[in-house]
């Protein structure tokens, strides 16, 4: 496995594997990664002779009261998870090298990056979308993997490769959890234990929703009205958004269309901002 730091060395250590016609597939990621990531890194290895996991901590993507500062950077563990999940090169640019000083470009998709945590992080996913494309245009992979996890970001590259003409095939892996169901994700390192525990909470209040379709409920509020209450078991967790919506516009979804809809949560427990949501089949 091999680490490069800029575009130049990136690409030297990608066109003799292009000469050879193997496929290329990538990772985007912040580092600090767990083993959500490494199912990433192993599906991207499944479906593509290359695999280029990026590390970058992106400052666009931050709103200015956000974690950015405290991001966790833990390089030297990172790099072992790449190794141990069959990544070939970890692209890591620094900031100055990645964006120009004077950088003035922006990509923005719109609508479907206006609503849940669009709302709530301005900014947000016009800092993802910019630094997509541009991981997108360094490293020019056939693949890429996103977890499901991060639902709206999901369907935000979803919908930039499609309007912009990237020929890149988007594979969307489930969302992977702990032991007690809550969604794997680097934030949660701020948890306290007492609050990984409270945590569980979220999923279940998810999975409530889902046993209320299986009852052929399909109305959308009344699941809402639901899994507010159930939520309210766990005052601690102070909720941003709880929606059902159409998984690739983001917009609400009055009636749950199977397989077409998702219950996406997203509050503050404690200090720590969680979010979560599920497929509704
Ligand atoms: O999901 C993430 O870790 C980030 O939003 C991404 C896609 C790597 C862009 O910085």
């Amino acid at each position: 496995m091999q680490v490069v730091r800029t575009i130049p060395e990136l690409q030297k250590a990608l066109a003799p594997k292009r000469h050879q016609g193997l496929s290329i597939g990538l990772v985007p990621t912040m580092g600090c990664l767990h083993s959500g990531h490494q199912a990433l890194i192993k599906r991207a290895k499944k479906e593509s002779a290359v695999v280029v996991v990026s590390i970058f901590v992106n400052p666009t993507q931050f709103g200015p009261n956000e974690d950015f500062a405290r991001y966790p950077r833990t390089f030297a563990a990172d790099e072992q998870a790449c190794r141990e999940s069959g990544a070939d090169i970890i692209f890591a640019p620094s900031t100055e090298d990645f964006y120009a000083s004077d950088a003035s470009t922006w990509v923005n998709v719109g609508y479907v990056s206006e609503g849940l945590c669009g709302k709530f992080r301005p900014g947000h996913f016009q800092g993802v979308a910019t630094v997509v494309t541009m991981l997108f245009n360094a490293v020019q992979p056939q693949i890429t993997v996103f977890g499901q996890k991060d639902l709206q970001q999901l369907a935000v590259i979803r919908r930039l490769v499609r309007d912009l003409h990237f020929p890149i095939k988007i594979i969307a892996h489930e969302t992977v959890r702990e032991p007690n169901g809550v969604a794997m994700s680097s934030r949660n390192r701020y948890l306290s234990e007492i609050e990984k525990t409270k945590a569980e909470a979220i999923p279940k209040a998810l999975k409530l929703a889902q046993s209320l379709v299986e009852k052929g409920e399909s109305d959308a509020h009344r699941i809402l009205i639901a899994v507010r209450e159930n939520l309210s078991s766990l005052p601690d967790f102070q909720i941003q958004y709880i929606e059902i919506v159409n998984c690739e516009t983001m917009a609400p979804c009055p009636t749950i269309e199977r397989g077409e809809c998702a219950i996406a949560v997203a509050g503050y427990l404690g200090k720590t901002r969680l979010i979560d949501n599920l497929i509704l089949r």
